[in-house]
C-alpha cells in the first residue's frame, strides 16, 4: 500500500493518470471507451474500467493495480495459476483479467464457473477463448482455500 499525493487536471483519466504519471503501466489501454477491460482496476475492492474513470473521483480511496497483486516479490496467487495453465498468450487483457478474478475471489472464495464467467465477462481476450483463463481462477482459488 502507498499513499499517493498528487494534483491532477480535473478532465485527466485515471488510466492517464497511472500510466503517464505515476508510471504505472501495467495497467493497459485497450479501447479507451469502457468496452474491452483491459484497463480494468479495483477501487475499494470494486472493478472498474479506469479509462471511464476521472483520477479526481478516486480521492481519498483506495486504488489497487495489477503492481499491487505481486507481495514481497512473490506472485499472487492468481498471477502463478495464470501462468501456470496457459492462460496468457498476448497478454494484453491479462492485467485486466487478474484484478476482475481477484474481485471475485475476494467475494466468493470458491466461485462455480458461472461465476467465475460473469466476473471476467466486461474482460474481451482474442487470444485465449477464455477456457484456460477460467482454469486458472479456479486452481487460484482451490490453492488459496487449500492454504486458510
Ligand atoms: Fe478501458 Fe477498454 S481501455 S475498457
Ligand atoms: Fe491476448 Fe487475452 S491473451 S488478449
Amino acid at each position: 500500500d502507498e499513499l499517493v499525493t498528487i494534483s491532477v487536471p480535473v478532465h485527466k483519466t485515471l488510466l492517464e493518470v497511472l500510466r503517464e504519471d505515476l508510471y504505472l503501466t501495467g495497467t493497459k489501454e485497450g479501447c479507451d471507451a469502457g468496452e474491452c477491460g483491459a484497463c480494468t482496476v479495483l477501487i475499494d475492492g470494486k472493478p472498474v474500467n479506469s479509462c471511464l474513470t476521472l483520477a479526481v473521483e478516486v480521492d481519498g480511496k483506495n486504488v489497487l493495480t495489477v503492481e499491487g497483486l505481486e507481495k514481497d516479490g512473490e506472485l499472487h496467487p492468481l498471477q502463478q495459476a495464470f501462468i501456470d495453465v496457459g492462460a496468457v498468450q498476448c497478454g494484453y487483457c491479462t492485467p485486466g483479467m487478474l484484478m476482475s478474478a481477484k474481485a471475485v475471489l475476494d467475494k466468493i472464495p470458491n466461485p462455480s464457473e458461472e461465476q467465475i464467467r460473469t466476473a471476467i465477462e466486461g474482460n474481451i481476450c482474442r487470444c485465449t477463448g477464455y477456457d484456460r483463463i477460467v482454469k486458472a481462477i479456479k486452481l487460484a482459488a482451490e490453492r488459496v482455500n487449500q492454504k486458510a
